[in-house]
């Protein structure tokens, strides 16, 4: 029998949207799963755009006090879709109320914050997750599928960009509403922990732990009026980071997030070779993933040289992740979706007993290379990331 799972929402920006849909969508397109959720509250403060978003989306009830959300008895589920500076002070008071949680990435605004975290809802003996749903793209989990079968074989090269173009004007303010990705105290850092943590997320899901960085990080623009203040106040963000990096496995990395690659809205790739093949992805074109065989993995042989070349995975069959609970093969799905698996995922985890990851302990690895990032572009060296997956 199906049984309720009651979302508390807090927020209903960017992500409460992506997050409402995918749980409206879910008992339609995942049938079989055990927990079904319910729209049972959201939560902002203000009062009248909070009451549209909960009509629009079908939330029975509001609150304008996220603190009493997370206490609220009817509420089994507290989904953080607010910036940064608020996911610690609700997930330990989720936690304290005995509530799952799921949290936007990245976990928080530092490593330890994050470990707070991890303390509070291991204690609290709560499930959490982490919306990296970058992986739950059907084609990223394909990429995942090809590393675990094998068929990549030693990795020497993984390399990752991460491009908008959107804050380039220096009329743009920082803070407030839309803007707080700008405002240090409220973002925490810029690129690295708003773009690079899904790059990173990635990359340690497919190619195993980082644990040393090199990186450097710009800020173009270095003061912006302030919406809150109404000052002009320096910009602490990072406008730009680029990194290399060293796996655990002993292959080297390179990653690049700028907001002001001009043209570029959301070039998001990454590529990883190794000694018998190789993929790479493109979030323009989420539906495919690009694979070139070096060596076969049924027979051991090598692909003679004149078939070998790319090879681009159409990702819409029924035996490819996710697949089969959408349309035919060759009917695409997207973005939007990646929310929907996540919420799938994380509800097989409470029906297995086996957590979906990443939880917080697993995003806490994720944060800890965002600031071993930032440690570096201060320090002008390397340093240790300290990742321990
Ligand atoms: N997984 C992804 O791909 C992805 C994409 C975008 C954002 N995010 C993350 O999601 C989170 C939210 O980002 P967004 O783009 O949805 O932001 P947004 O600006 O669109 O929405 C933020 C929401 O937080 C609400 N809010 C702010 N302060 C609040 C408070 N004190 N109490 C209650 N509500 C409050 C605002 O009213 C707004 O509804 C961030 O942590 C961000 O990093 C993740």
């Amino acid at each position: 029998m199906t049984k309720p799972l009651r979302i508390g929402m807090v927020g209903y920006g960017f992500m409460g949207r992506a997050h409402s849909n995918a749980y409206n969508r879910i008992g339609n397109f995942f049938p079989e799963l055990g927990y079904r959720p319910v729209l049972q509250a959201a939560c902002a403060r203000d009062r009248e755009k909070l009451a549209r978003f909960a009509s629009t989306w079908g939330y029975a009830d509001i609150e304008t006090d996220w603190r009493k959300l997370v206490a609220r008895p009817d509420i089994d589920v507290v989904d953080i879709c607010v910036p940064n500076n608020l996911h610690k002070d609700i997930a330990l008071a989720a936690a304290a109320n005995g509530k799952m949680i799921l949290c936007e990435k990245p976990l928080a605004m530092s490593v330890a914050e994050g470990e707070a975290m991890v303390e509070a809802v291991e204690r609290a003996g709560v499930p959490t997750m982490v919306w990296y749903n970058y992986r739950r793209l059907p084609s990223v989990s394909l990429a995942k599928q090809l590393v675990d079968e094998g068929r990549i074989g030693r990795p020497y090269h993984y390399r990752a960009r991460f491009l908008q173009d959107w804050t380039i004007s220096s009329d743009l303010p920082q803070g407030g509403a839309a803007l707080w990705r700008l405002d240090v105290n409220a973002a925490g850092s810029g690129v690295t922990g708003d773009l690079l943590a899904h790059n990173i997320d990635t990359a340690m899901w497919l190619n195993g732990p980082i644990v040393k960085v090199m990186a450097e990080t710009e800020t173009f623009v270095k003061q912006r009026l302030h919406q809150e203040t109404g000052k002009v106040e320096p910009v602490g963000i990072d406008d730009a980071c680029i990194f290399i990096c060293r796996f655990q496995n002993g292959s080297m990395g390179v990653f690049e997030s700028t907001r002001y690659a001009r043209g570029h809205k959301a070039l998001k790739t990454f590529e990883l070779n190794g000694a018998d093949g190789s993929v790479m992805f493109d979030l323009h074109e989420p539906e495919y993933l690009d694979f070139f065989e070096y060596r076969s993995k049924e027979s051991g042989q090598k692909v003679p040289s004149h078939t070998a070349g790319w090879r681009r995975i159409h990702v819409t069959n029924g035996e490819h992740p996710y697949m089969s609970h959408w349309w035919v093969p060759g009917l695409v799905i997207g973005y939007e979706h990646s929310f929907v698996h996540a919420v799938a995922d994380f509800i097989q985890g409470l029906e297995t007993g086996k957590p979906a990851q990443p939880d917080f302990r697993n995003a806490l690895e994720t944060q800890k290379v965002c600031e071993a990032v930032l440690r570096s572009a201060r320090s002008g060296r390397w340093e240790e990331t300290g990742v321990a997956l």
